[in-house]
């Protein structure tokens, strides 16, 4: 079992990475003392693959455990469910010592964490990702939060998990499109803090895209070290945190753009960084050859959605609604070579619209 610290003081955690490991989250939660009673929070979808699992292996160690299921989906992410689950949990007993066992992906992560955030003023939880997205990402940092019908993750804490359980086991039955929009996350680290880590994501493309046990969990553990390093540093998000924004500026009006129906987060991150690899290096921060090697590398991803049809002028009045715009300046992280990246609100404007059309029609489409 490999572990990775989040040092935040007080609140510092360990992430623990191993390979058909939820059968013994039951004995470390007993060993971590980290409660007597644990809900488990999943969905329909994760509950059919691994709920029986886990609470089976809190019930060996003799821990009281129950279990709530909601629906499956972004959609469901919002104050209704937030509402039904605290009602079932006070139903079931639930008071102060209760920990949340949250058992999913994002979704899942953000809805719990945020129930765990605020029933009773607070209660400890723990986050056991089951996409590869929020084992590398969304399961580390203490962001948590539902959506408003006026926009995404508009409700929300900082509240950070007790320890964070990864079983690397679960991406088997985690659907291909998903591995895609985990894997670029990943290479996002990369390329904000890690050129090493770069080569080796070069290298190991087809063995990620393929499911390769000893490929994933290396790349979640360098991710999981470069994630906890920069929360660690900036655990409220006012500088070195805005570095994991990179291509998502792009991505979130892509998002937008599109209705949040056509493409999956992590797809739009893909299209978003190639798009800000572009501005940087119209912006003259990256070397042209630079940007070459990593449009060549996010090119062998394999985007199966229709890009044609998206409409570019959207796209940028959707980026001037970003929260990141600051007195009228779009601020972007832009990338200064491999694995340094800046924030930075001084662009070429102009070079904008050829970036988004560069980014939506330099994939090759299945
Ligand atoms: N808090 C943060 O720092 C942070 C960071 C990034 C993203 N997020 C949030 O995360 C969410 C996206 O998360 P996501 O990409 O994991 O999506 P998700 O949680 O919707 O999971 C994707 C799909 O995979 C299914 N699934 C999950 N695990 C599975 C498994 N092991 N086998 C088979 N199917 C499985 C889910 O039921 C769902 O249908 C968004 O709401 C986003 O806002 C939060
Ligand atoms: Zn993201």
């Amino acid at each position: 079992m490999e572990t990775v610290k989040v040092d935040l003081g007080q609140r510092s955690y360990p992430i623990y990475i191993a390979t058909d490991s939820l059968a013994k989250l039951g004995e470390m939660l007993k060993l971590y003392k980290a409660g007597k009673r644990f809900v488990v929070i999943t969905n329909t979808i994760v509950d059919r693959h691994y709920g029986e699992k886990v609470l089976a292996s809190l019930h060996a160690a003799k821990l009281t455990a129950g279990k709530i299921v909601v629906a499956d989906g972004e959609r469901h992410k919002n104050l209704r469910t937030l509402e039904r689950i605290a009602g079932e949990m006070l139903q079931w007993g639930g008071d102060r010592q209760t920990v949340v066992i949250a058992l999913g992906g994002g979704v899942i992560g953000d809805l719990a964490g945020f129930v765990a955030a605020t029933f009773m003023r607070g209660i400890a939880f723990v986050q056991v990702p089951t996409t590869l997205l929020a084992q590398v990402d969304a399961s580390i940092g203490g962001k948590v939060g539902i959506n408003h019908p006026l926009g995404k993750n508009m409700l929300g804490a900082f509240h950070q998990p007790r320890l964070v359980w990864i079983d690397t086991a679960t991406l088997q039955t985690l659907p291909r499109r998903e591995i895609i929009c985990g894997l670029a996350e990943i290479v996002k680290h990369a390329l904000i803090r890690d050129p090493a880590y770069f080569a080796f994501l070069e290298t190991n493309l087809d063995k990620l895209l393929q499911r390769d046990h000893g490929a994933l969990n290396q790349a979640i553990h360098r991710s999981c070290e470069i994630k906890a390093a920069i929360v660690a540093k900036d655990e409220r998000e006012s500088d070195q945190r805005e570095l994991l924004n990179f291509g998502h500026t792009v991505a979130h009006a892509l998002e937008a753009a599109t209705n949040y129906r056509r493409l999956r987060h992590g797809e739009a991150v893909l299209l978003g960084m190639i798009a800000e690899a572009y501005l940087s290096r119209e912006a003259d921060l990256l070397a042209g050859d630079t940007f070459t090697r990593i449009e060549n590398f996010l090119k062998r991803f394999p985007l199966n959605v229709k890009l044609d049809s998206i409409n570019i002028s959207l796209v940028e009045q959707s980026m001037s609604f970003d929260k990141k715009v600051k007195d009228g300046q779009i601020r972007l992280v832009l990338l200064r070579g491999l694995g340094e990246a800046v924030v930075t609100a001084n662009w070429p404007a102009a070079a904008l619209p050829p970036a988004l059309e560069y980014a939506l029609h330099c994939f090759h489409q299945e």
